[in-house]
């Protein structure tokens, strides 16, 4: 199973967005799909049309040690994509857990107990560091960092790097990681010079593209249904769809150079 988690700790630059979009990418594709929602705010959970205040079980179950992983899933109204929902309880799960060891591999064991049967789990990361960032970035292996294209971008960018740096410390292998750029419009100023100025930044470590703005979105949001899904041929669709094949062509590649 691949395990990819969409991360950046500055909210509304289309994490959850992403999360969904490559999500239902893969679905159509024929993989089994699993998407985990971390953020107490649970945007992905409603997405699909349940209520984080109520849902149970959710991830922050996970947490309590008790409740099984499968048992926590709940299908879509997209074929083989399925979602593991947030509760807003996991608000509290810094608190509540303090220093515990071994909470920072919960989701890492959960997502082992289902490996079977799913292909690919996307994780939608929450926009602050804490157990729940933690869990994700040792679960994963690849990250994607979505950045808004506009002004101050690369301040709330810095923080998340930092928070990268650290972990790839407590990791066994390098974590690969890309920054993808989002809400792209190329007749505006901010838009164009902060592509500009993340790509003089960071390099290649930047995909070559970028996500544009597309109002189609929301429209879809609304539906609860992936973009890709509702709306195949939409701008932002494709865009998500260039960005999925060129991950995926990296990954195959480090594949076969790891494999030998
Ligand atoms: N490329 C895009 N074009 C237009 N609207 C977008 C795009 N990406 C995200 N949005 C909208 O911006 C808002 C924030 O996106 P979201 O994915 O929820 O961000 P995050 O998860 O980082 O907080 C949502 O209303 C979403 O529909
Ligand atoms: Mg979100």
């Amino acid at each position: 199973m691949k395990i990819w988690a969409v991360a950046n700790q500055k909210g509304g630059v289309g994490k959850t967005t992403t999360a969904v979009n490559l999500a239902g990418l893969c679905a159509a594709q024929g993989q089994r799909v699993l998407l985990v929602d971390l953020d107490p705010h649970g945007s992905l959970t409603s997405y699909f049309g349940l209520d984080p205040e109520t849902i149970a079980p959710s991830t922050y179950h996970l947490f309590g040690g008790q409740q099984s992983a499968a048992e926590a899933v709940f299908p879509t109204k997209v074929d083989r994509l399925s979602l593991l929902p947030a509760s807003t309880a996991l608000a509290t799960l810094d608190r509540q857990l303090g220093n515990r060891p071994g909470m920072g591999l919960v989701i890492r064991n959960a997502l082992n107990e289902l490996s079977g049967r799913y292909d690919f789990a996307l994780l939608d990361c929450p926009p602050m560091l804490g157990v729940l960032m933690v869990n994700a970035l040792a679960a994963c292996q690849l990250l994607l960092i979505p950045v808004q294209t506009e002004f101050l971008a690369l301040k709330g960018l810095e923080r998340m790097v930092n928070t990268l740096n650290m972990v790839q410390r407590s990791r066994r292998s390098e974590l690969p990681w890309r920054i993808v750029p989002t809400l792209f419009d190329r007749r505006t100023r901010a838009s164009v010079d902060s592509l500009r100025e993340l790509r003089a930044t960071y390099g290649d470590k930047v995909w070559p593209s970028a996500i544009p703005v597309d109002t189609q979105f929301r429209e879809a949001s609304r539906q609860g249904l992936p973009l890709t899904i509702a709306q195949p041929w939409a701008r932002g669709s494709q865009a998500y769809r260039r960005l999925l094949q060129e991950l995926l062509q990296e990954n195959d590649a480090a594949a076969r150079q790891g494999g030998g």
